[in-house]
């Protein structure tokens, strides 16, 4: 491995602490070092290879996470896209919703991961601090249904713009570890934008049954969500499909129809990586306005079309999920 690997690796563990999280991905490579070491032609012998083999695979087993369910919750449903803005926290608000209007049977909640720009409370409508358990775990807030856990329910969120890396680990660990869920079918999460540490710390240390990448057509948010994908992939996160966001908007006085940020690209990147897409979210005033208010369109106007995109959506998603544990 190379000066620049060893000095990014190390910069990482220092946000790990115990060698799990954003620092187990990082090992992989550690592996291929040692594998150049031994195509380089100075381990010839075999048993010099057995050696290498067992040093790598030892190396490797050690960086692997161990993944830990949340207590309660039978799926994790992961949000994500790469690109910040196109529409992950609406998504995810909205299907979290739809899950459980298909099935008034499934339990949902919905975990804000973004720390820095935690969208949830004001898209659910909550607010106030998490009451503690006996076991001193959060009790979730609850609205149209759904249990919800934010960072910003615990600090104000001009606070928490300041927080350094080391911080956001540390809430991204209670927010999985000290909520106290109940017994939830899906637990929805919300990603923050990217592929840091946060994703990857979530993504390794609990099981997630998918991911689902929201894309609006344009070709710099395709880009990003792209390296969501690939980034789902090698942690083996299965990626469910995509979700094509803002893709079009209809003038609401001639009805004409205008493709702001393209057409097509979000299918075109699907067949790209031999994904499917989910479905397509239009660009509505409606979808913005009822999210900003604290009442999402599946819940405030079930029978519009925004609503019915995203209640497929969900039909889509379960399809795809794996069946859940007993
Ligand atoms: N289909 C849509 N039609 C109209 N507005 C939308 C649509 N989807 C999202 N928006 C609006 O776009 C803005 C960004 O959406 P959102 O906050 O969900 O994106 P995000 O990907 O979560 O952003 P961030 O990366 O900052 O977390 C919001 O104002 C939201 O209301
Ligand atoms: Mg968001």
């Amino acid at each position: 491995m190379g000066a620049a690997a060893w000095r990014w690796v190390l910069r990482l563990s220092r946000f790990s602490g115990r060698g799990g999280g954003a620092l187990a991905v990082l090992r992989h490579p550690a592996g291929s070092g040692v594998r150049a070491a031994s195509s380089s032609g100075s381990a010839s012998s075999g048993s010099r290879d057995d050696v290498l083999q067992d040093r790598r695979t030892r190396i490797q087993s050690r960086g692997l996470p161990k993944q830990k369910p949340i207590e309660g919750v039978k799926q994790v449903l992961v949000v994500a896209s790469g690109k910040g803005g196109v529409g992950k926290s609406t998504t995810a608000v909205n299907i979290a919703l739809a899950l459980a209007a298909n099935d008034s049977a499934k339990a949902v909640g919905l975990l804000d991961a973004d720390i820095y720009g935690p969208s949830i409370p004001k898209m659910m409508n909550l607010k106030g601090n998490p009451e503690l358990t006996p076991k001193n775990l959060m009790r979730p807030l609850k609205n149209y249904g759904i249990s919800c856990m934010s960072m910003g329910f615990l600090i104000e969120e001009t606070a928490l713009a300041v927080w350094t890396g080391l911080k956001v680990m540390s809430a991204v660990e209670k927010l999985l570890r000290q909520v106290d869920w109940g017994e939830l079918d899906y637990l929805v999460i919300d990603m923050p934008p990217g592929t840091g540490d946060v994703q990857l710390s979530i993504s390794q240390n609990i099981p997630i049954a998918g991911a689902v990448i929201i894309s609006t057509p344009q070709d710099v948010a395709l880009l990003d969500a792209r390296k969501g994908t690939e980034m789902f992939r090698k942690v083996h996160v299965p990626v469910l499909g995509l979700v094509q966001n803002m893709s079009v908007f209809q003038c609401p006085k001639c009805k004409h129809e205008t493709h702001i940020f393209g057409a097509d690209g979000v299918r075109d990147l699907a067949k790209t990586l031999g994904l499917d897409v989910l479905g397509d979210i239009p660009l509505h005033v409606n979808i913005r306005e009822t999210c900003d208010s604290g009442q999402p369109v599946v819940i405030s106007q079930p029978q519009s079309d925004a609503a019915k995109a995203y209640l497929k959506i969900a039909v889509e998603i379960v399809k795809r999920l794996p069946a859940p544990p007993a």
